[in-house]
């Protein structure tokens, strides 16, 4: 739902965060007589986000407490099944209470349409922590990462290879084409991006000088790329593990694949990464890998985009380096 302007802002935060890591803007003002000698940020009271699981996590479980925590600010987590929402309590109704105690709510979901429901009916910022068609937040940190290492994101190219029409292969299209880079996907057709993704990414693109392409040819995809990333093969939630294998198989990111890039290309994986799966132990460990930074930038992006939400903080355009 951003914009490129704000994109760009909130990578240009996220690394300012990354420098300096304890700015609270989640501590809220201090109660209005603070005795002489007292340091008020003592008596703040800090602002409390949700951050809900209908799915497991490690990275973003932790990334958001951590990141709330470093912002002054208090986080709740949960798990859907120790709350009502496990016993058919409906997501609008759980919108409406927690809209009443916190001042966003992230979650992670199913359905896209589940966390569109929660969205219409909370009156506070709603963050999709993963959803079956997207993970927004993790292309916040890969673009982030990929601005570590090339300065920009702009007119880089980027390719995906694998499991092409889920969540990662949406985002990967939709946020990398925003952020003005030409976005290659290559994987089965069994498994393509969803039309309608692919439709709003064409268009994203030709608005912000990148292009978007898919295919089937690996080869094709990591051509001269200057980033290549891959997902696993079997997403949370997904079946039928033996077909999914055998038809990704040709995809797998190895080194002979990885030649194929750039000399100076980084390889990204969200993770949890299945070696030897869609990525070798050698691509994941080896010199090219930015795997670890990127999952490090998870937590900085994260920060900087709840204090956006919450506090509207943001650096302006001009002080952006371009
Ligand atoms: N990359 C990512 O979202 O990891 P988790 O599933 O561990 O949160
Ligand atoms: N595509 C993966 C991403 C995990 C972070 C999944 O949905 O399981």
């Amino acid at each position: 739902d951003i914009t490129a302007d704000e994109q760009r802002r909130l990578i240009a935060f996220a690394r300012e965060l990354k420098t300096d890591r304890y700015t609270r803007p989640l501590l809220g003002g201090p109660p209005p007589a603070v005795p002489d000698g007292i340091d008020s940020r003592l008596l703040a009271t800090p602002r409390s986000v949700a951050v809900i699981f209908e799915k497991e996590s490690t990275r973003t479980r932790m990334s958001f407490q951590v990141g709330i925590t470093e912002l002054g600010g208090n986080a709740v987590l949960f798990d859907a099944q120790s709350s009502h929402l496990a016993r058919g309590e409906s997501i609008e109704d759980t919108a409406r209470v927690l809209s009443r105690y916190v001042d966003a709510i992230v979650i992670r979901t199913f359905a896209d349409a589940r966390i569109a429901a929660l969205a219409g009916a909370s009156s506070v910022p709603v963050v999709n922590a993963l959803t079956d068609g997207y993970h927004p937040c993790q292309l916040l940190a890969d673009l982030m990462t990929i601005t570590e290492e090339f300065g920009a994101v702009a007119g880089r190219t980027i390719a995906f290879v694998g499991d092409t029409g889920n969540n990662m292969g949406h985002s990967y299209l939709l946020a990398g084409a925003l952020a003005g880079a030409h976005v290659r996907l290559a994987g089965p057709d069994l498994h393509p991006p969803a039309g309608d993704v692919l439709r709003s990414a064409t268009e994203l693109a030709a608005a912000h000088g990148g292009s978007v392409s898919v295919t089937t040819d690996p080869i094709a995809a990591i051509d001269g790329a200057d980033v290549v990333a891959t997902d696993t093969w079997l997403s949370m939630g997904q079946d039928n593990r033996e077909s999914r294998m055998a038809a990704l198989a040709p995809y797998r990111l190895d080194e002979r694949l990885l030649a194929n890039a750039a000399e100076h290309a980084i390889v990204l994986h969200c993770l949890p990464a299945h070696r030897g799966e869609e990525i070798t132990d050698e691509v994941m460990d080896g010199p090219q890998s930015r795997v670890f930074e990127q999952a490090e930038n998870r937590l900085h992006t994260q920060k900087a985009l709840l204090a956006w939400l919450i506090t509207d903080a943001l650096p302006p355009l001009e002080e952006v380096p371009t």
